[in-house]
């Protein structure tokens, strides 16, 4: 053993650390958990005491050499310059992780961006509201379902403050403070006391429109409803209108689009009739516009509204709802190439 040790002293005193690789062999070799030193001190724990009085100084010897080295060397090296190679201050740093987009952040953005192309300017308006800009402005009758509180979170004991549960309040905070033409486009977070499911919640996003001017009419709304559905599910995509009813539209409709799963052909998502529902629309009640001091005799308009949710459903095929709010990162993570 004493043989092996002076060999490595030997070594030791003639050794040349000159760059980086130079080091990392000789840690490896010598002072790592499996080097020479460590190995020696391990045999050297069952010698017999004598040997141990001999041996022991000279395996200190070869330990204080070692972490000799490795003291005068490390610091050297690894923090060195481009010299030596280790460090290249002229590489560009490794690229950051950067997060995703919501889902629902990215298809907000491409609906507002198709109506902005269009002349469409964005509006918003409080969530928290009150019973006119919810309903009574909007042509609601006292006793609609719509204002019972299975559907509507109220905040206080005053049935007069609630949650939104739609954007077509902000139509009528806009027509109360601007004088037409209004061309608008109001993105925003509703809430309705509902049970939560895959196809329900008890918050989601609306995007809600409102064209008011002199002679809109109904073919304005279609034609512009037929460019969006284009511009966002593809050329080929038709529309159908279905007659509806909202308190504040006359007449009102129901816009489907031809599935862009099966083109129209039949699937589960279509539930193989070959269209799905995206929205609601109509034009603007008249008793809407008085409400709002706009002059129904000269003005007219349509409006529409749409839950982001849905459209971002279909476009990506994500089959529950709830996924949106949960925030898992595998989830998440998915929607980190699409801008
Ligand atoms: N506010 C309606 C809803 O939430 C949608 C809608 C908006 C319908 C505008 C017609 C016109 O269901």
């Amino acid at each position: 053993m004493l043989e092996d040790i002076q060999k490595h002293i030997n070594i030791l005193e003639s050794l040349q650390i000159r760059s980086a690789d130079d080091l990392e062999k000789f840690r490896i070799e010598y002072v790592s958990k499996n080097g020479v030193v460590n190995r020696l001190f391990q045999e050297f724990k069952s010698l017999p005491p004598e040997q141990k009085r001999i041996i022991g100084k000279y395996l200190n010897d070869l330990k204080q050499k070692a972490e000799k080295i490795w003291k005068e060397n490390k610091d050297k090296f690894v923090f060195s310059t481009q010299e030596n190679k280790i460090v290249d201050l002229t590489c560009p740093p490794a690229p950051l992780m950067l997060g995703s987009h919501h889902p629902v952040s990215i298809v907000r953005k491409e609906i507002i961006e198709i109506f902005t192309r269009i002349g469409y300017v964005v509006s918003d308006g409080p969530e928290i509201e009150d019973d006119w800009h919810v309903f009574t402005a909007l042509n609601f009758p006292l006793e609609h379902p719509a204002r019972d509180m299975q559907d509507t979170f109220f905040i206080t004991r005053n049935p007069d403050i609630l949650l939104r549960t739609h954007t077509s309040s902000v139509q009528i905070r806009v027509m109360e403070t601007q004088k037409p033409p209004i061309r608008i486009i109001i993105p925003g977070r509703v809430y309705r006391n509902e049970t939560i499911s895959a196809r329900s919640h008890c918050f989601f996003h609306q995007i809600e429109g409102l064209y008011i001017d002199k002679k809109v009419s109904f073919a304005d709304l279609k034609q512009n409803l037929l460019y969006f559905s284009q511009e966002l599910f593809g050329k080929e995509t038709k529309i159908r209108l279905r007659p509806s009813y909202f308190p504040f539209t006359e007449p009102s409709a129901e816009m489907d689009v031809s599935c862009m799963i099966c083109n129209g052909e039949g699937c589960p998502i279509c539930k193989y009739s070959g269209w799905v529902e995206i929205l609601g629309c109509g034009m603007v009640d008249p008793n809407v516009l008085e409400n709002c001091k706009i002059n129904s005799k000269i003005y007219s308009g349509f409006a529409f509204g749409l839950g982001i949710e849905r459209i971002t459903n279909l476009k990506f095929r994500i089959k529950d709802i709830r996924l949106f709010f949960e925030n898992d990162l595998r989830f998440l993570q998915q929607f980190i190439s699409v801008i």
